[in-house]
C-alpha cells in the first residue's frame, strides 16, 4: 500500500502524492504516456527505488520495518531489458535457487522453458547468444519460479512477436490461478485478451485509479 508518496528526483516531483492499495490476487494495468513515470512507479513499488516521501505498507508493516529480502521476494519486478549474470543460462536459474535456499530443480526450470516456447533452448547457451525476447522470458521466468504475492511486469513482451506474446500471457494467467498472486504491468502494445480488474494512469505527475472492463 502506498500512502502519498511523491518521488522527486531533481528539482520536481516525477510523481506526487501518489496513494492506492494492491489487492490479493488482481490485475492492474499501468498507463501513461511514454515517460510519464510507469517504470519509476513499478520501481518504486519493488523498492528498487527510494522514494522522497511518505510511506509504503506491507501486511500492516511500514517498509522500513520489514526485512527487506522478504519484500524483495514478495514483490518482485521484472524488467523489459533483464540483466543476465554469470555465464549461462543456468547460472541465472541456480542463483535464484541459491537465494531461496533450495536445491536446483532441473525439471521446473524446463517445464517453465517449454511453457513460455524457449524448449529449443539448452541451459548451458551462453547468456551472449540469445535474442532479446529469449532474455525476456527468461528474466520473467526467474522471477516465477518462487512466486512472490506480487509480480510487477514492466513491458515484458515488448520484443516478442504475437505467438508468444500470447503463450506468455496465458501461461502468466495460469499462473496467477494457480498461485494467487497480483500481477500488475505496463505494455505498449494493448494486449486486448488480458482484462485489468483496475487501471492506473499516470497524467501530470499524479495517479488515476479507473475500474477495468
Ligand atoms: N532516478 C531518476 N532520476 C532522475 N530522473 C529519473 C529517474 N528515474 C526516472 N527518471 C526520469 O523520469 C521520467 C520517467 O521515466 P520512466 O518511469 O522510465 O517513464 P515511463 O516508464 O513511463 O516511460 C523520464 O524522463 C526519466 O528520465
Ligand atoms: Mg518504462
Amino acid at each position: 500500500m502506498f500512502e502519498n508518496v511523491t518521488f522527486k528526483p531533481g528539482e520536481e516531483s516525477l510523481l506526487e502524492d501518489i496513494s492506492f492499495q494492491i489487492k490479493a490476487n488482481e490485475m492492474i494495468r499501468v498507463e501513461g504516456p511514454s515517460g510519464s513515470g510507469k517504470s519509476t512507479l513499478l520501481r518504486l513499488i519493488s523498492s528498487l527505488i527510494p522514494r522522497t516521501s511518505g510511506d509504503i505498507i506491507y501486511k500492516d508493516q511500514i517498509l522500513e520495518e520489514v526485512n527487506y529480502q522478504t519484500y524483495r521476494k514478495s514483490i518482485s519486478y521484472v524488467s523489459q531489458n533483464p540483466h543476465l549474470f554469470g555465464r549461462t543460462i543456468r547460472d541465472n536459474f541456480e542463483l535464484v535457487f541459491e537465494a531461496h535456499d533450495k536445491a536446483f530443480d532441473e525439471k521446473t526450470i524446463l517445464d517453465y522453458m517449454a511453457e513460455f516456447g524457449l524448449a529449443h533452448i539448452d541451459l548451458d547457451k551462453s547468456i551472449h547468444k540469445i535474442s532479446g525476447g529469449e532474455k525476456q522470458r527468461i528474466g520473467l521466468i526467474r522471477h516465477l519460479i518462487f512466486p512472490p504475492a506480487v509480480l510487477l511486469l514492466d513491458e515484458i513482451t515488448s520484443s516478442l512477436d504475437e505467438d508468444n506474446r500470447h503463450k506468455v500471457w496465458d501461461n502468466l494467467l495460469a499462473y496467477k490461478q494457480k498461485h494467487q498472486v497480483s500481477i500488475m504491468w505496463v505494455s505498449h502494445i494493448q494486449d486486448d485478451a488480458v482484462l485489468p480488474d483496475r487501471i492506473f494512469k499516470i497524467q501530470d505527475h499524479t495517479l488515476s485509479i479507473e475500474r477495468g472492463a
